[in-house]
């Protein structure tokens, strides 16, 4: 049974934040996802939304700003007056975290409409290197399969994960072509019978978002490896209180 802490410790501290990844470094969790975009003077920085309006006190698309426009805003304060200053962060800035914090990142590479793939994978690429992260510590997933293509090519040694919204009839031809690690669905729509087959298959099986561990109590015997949600510490408790019983019952 495996957490990822969607967008950090999301339900804890405004989402995307460097407040959000040590959250989830302090809860425990092994890994954390981000959504990665790129700043109109081609900085990957982390945010999810196209624009800033639902997590910062400034408007505009994210791809329109430069990474000081960016980092002007206040990207703490509509979660909480205690996070006021936190800013959106690099790339750069969440890799260098994680590596203090021993937390493994899955970079979500996010594109809107319009948006360059092959820039923001080469951007994505040079910033992995530069920094000399091991490739055990990252896994790319995306909605667009041809950025997890191109990823597959430039930097065949980190694992790729596609991500759905639901189970596609041709799921294993797609996971064959980009020799995935891993697929990402809505837990939502997953049926016992897909995660049989994905499993039997060879393939991780991610789930997103399920914040209550009550709506997938089932899915973990369906196979599925990991859960992808805003609030890893109701998981956490479950596993502490497992292990508790576990060692007391000895
Ligand atoms: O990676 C799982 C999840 O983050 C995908 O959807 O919209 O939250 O980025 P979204
Ligand atoms: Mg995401």
């Amino acid at each position: 049974m495996k957490i990822t802490a969607h967008r950090g410790g999301s339900s804890l501290a405004p989402e995307n934040t460097l407040a959000a990844f040590n959250k989830a470094a302090e809860l425990g969790c092994e890994w954390i996802e981000i959504d990665v975009q790129l700043s109109i003077d081609e900085v990957p920085v982390v945010i999810h939304d196209q624009t800033v309006e639902r997590c910062t006190d400034g408007s505009g698309a994210v791809s329109s700003m430069t990474l000081d426009s960016l980092k002007s805003l206040d990207a703490g304060l509509w979660f909480g007056e205690e996070f006021r200053d936190e800013r959106i962060p690099t790339l750069e800035e969440t890799l260098l975290l994680a590596r203090n914090t021993n937390l493994n990142v899955n970079i979500e590479i996010k594109l809107y409409r319009q948006d360059d793939l092959v820039l923001l994978c080469e951007k994505i690429k040079k910033v992995i290197i530069d920094l000399d992260v091991e490739a055990s510590q990252i896994l790319f997933s995306s909605f667009n399969i041809e950025a997890l293509k191109y990823m597959q090519y430039h930097q065949p040694q980190i694992r790729r994960g596609l991500l759905v919204e639901t189970i596609p009839a041709n799921v294993l031809l797609l996971l064959a072509e980009i020799e995935a690690y891993s697929l990402h669905c809505n837990y939502v729509f997953l049926k016992e019978q897909q995660a049989k087959l994905i499993k039997k298959s060879g393939y991780q099986l991610y789930c997103y978002t399920p914040n209550s561990p009550q709506q997938v109590s089932q899915h973990w015997d369906w196979g599925v490896d990991m859960m992808i949600t805003d609030v890893p510490q109701a998981y956490i408790n479950i596993l502490t209180y497992d292990k508790f019983k576990l060692i007391n019952s000895n």
